[in-house]
């Protein structure tokens, strides 16, 4: 039987949430809300669904409602995730919400606990390791083909200029941390996707002189350094339409392990694979300076393609009724990437010294039955 699904903040991300929820068997779109009446009777007229301008009152009118996509956005872009999605859980229902999950850590912290408590699932919309690359990757780690982690390093961002510089007007993006808050959350969430939990954060943010010319408060330029549980290291360096994109497209991420390394290329479009079992003899040797990788092509370079993909794996684990601590991209899994963030910006405050994040909470049932996928 398909889900009884209704979304909350019916902007940009909302309607797609509510798009994904109608392509999918698994889901019946029911309900939509929104504060702005005209944006919710639009997508209610739009999916045929009904309209609410109060999620109390929608909950309440419509108890059948099973699960809840919160894609409201507020300062910082997720500043009003938190109430939305408690009231949510506190009338028994399942919850997608989308990132970063809350503006402020103490909220995530409460919000994964009382999801916790009421024994319902907290999903976050971690979608850009939803991806055909990000799965054949994360299958050769699986195989034992990569090894320990050696380093990995992620490139993200947006294309730009000094002279296509613009000031992003909205309050929401007037705030020091709002790249930091609403970005970062995707790849710190890919980079302990592949290299588990981080233990250590060293941040230095910045902005370039344009912004500063224009008394911007966003600090555009974040380059973070972190060692991970397993010993290894990362660097994740992510700008706001500050320089144009140069190798890698607009997101990269290059993964060398003791056995192989592989690199994803603009999220949804390329994995490169260096491994010394593999290499094609006729395109380069393990002798050559710089072997060919073998690479392959997904076909997709709409990055639109990973909401899908998300969405359907969080209505297969609530289907499926799978153990709460098994769920792909769970709440838990969000406040992780919020404390990366919380830590950086305690160690930019610093002066750039080492923080180390809050621990999460423990997972839940009997831990030793629980695979670590990165033990390999
Ligand atoms: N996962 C991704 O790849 C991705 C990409 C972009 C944005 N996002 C996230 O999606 C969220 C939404 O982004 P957006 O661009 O659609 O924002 P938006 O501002 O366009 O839309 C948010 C909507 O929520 C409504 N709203 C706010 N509080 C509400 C409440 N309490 N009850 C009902 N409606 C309420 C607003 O009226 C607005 O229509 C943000 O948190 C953003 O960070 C995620």
């Amino acid at each position: 039987m398909a889900l009884k699904c209704a979304v909350v903040g019916m902007g940009g991300i909302g309607n797609t949430h509510a798009r994904c929820y109608k392509n999918n068997p698994l889901a019946e779109l029911v309900a939509v809300c929104d504060v702005d009446k005209a944006k919710a009777d639009k997508a209610a007229e739009d999916y045929g669904c009904r309209a609410f301008y109060d999620e109390e009152e929608m909950l309440k009118q419509m108890p059948e409602i099973e699960v809840v996509s919160v894609t409201t956005s507020g300062y910082e872009n997720g500043s009003m995730h938190f109430e939305p999605s408690m009231i949510a859980l506190s009338y028994g229902k399942h919850v997608l919400v989308e990132k970063p999950i809350c503006a402020d850590v103490r909220d995530a912290r409460e919000l994964v606990a009382y999801a916790d408590k009421q024994k319902l699932y907290l999903g976050c919309d971690l979608n850009h390791y939803f991806t055909g690359p990000a799965a054949d990757a994360k299958q050769r780690q699986l195989d034992g083909k990569v090894g320990e982690l050696i380093y990995c390093i992620h490139k993200v961002g947006f294309n730009g200029t000094q002279d296509s510089y613009k000031k992003m007007m909205p309050q929401q993006w007037q705030m020091p941390y709002s790249h930091l808050k609403a970005f970062c959350a995707h790849p710190f969430s890919v980079m302990r996707y592949f290299c588990g939990d981080i233990v250590a954060i060293q941040a230095f943010l910045d902005k370039p002189g344009v912004r500063k010319t224009a008394e911007d408060a966003m600090l555009s330029i974040n380059s973070i350094h972190c060692k991970f549980a397993n010993g290894g290291v990362g660097y994740l360096i992510s700008q706001r339409g500050d320089a144009m994109f140069g190798y890698g497209g607009w997101w990269s991420y290059e993964h060398c392990g003791a056995k192989s390394t592989f690199a994803i290329e603009n999220c949804v479009e390329k994995l490169h694979v260096w491994d010394p079992k593999e290499l094609d003899p006729t395109r380069g040797t393990m002798n050559q300076a710089t072997p060919a990788p073998i690479t392959t092509e997904y076909g997709v370079s709409d990055f639109g393609a990973t909401f899908p993909n998300r969405i359907n794996a969080f209505l297969e684990d609530v289907t499926n009724k799978v153990p709460r601590e098994y769920i792909r991209a769970s709440g838990r899994d969000a406040l992780a990437t919020l404390e990366y963030t919380f830590a950086a910006i305690k160690s930019y405050e610093n002066g750039g010294a080492l923080v180390v994040p809050e621990m999460l909470p423990p997972l839940h049932g009997d831990v030793s039955r629980i695979k670590t996928p990165w033990a390999w």
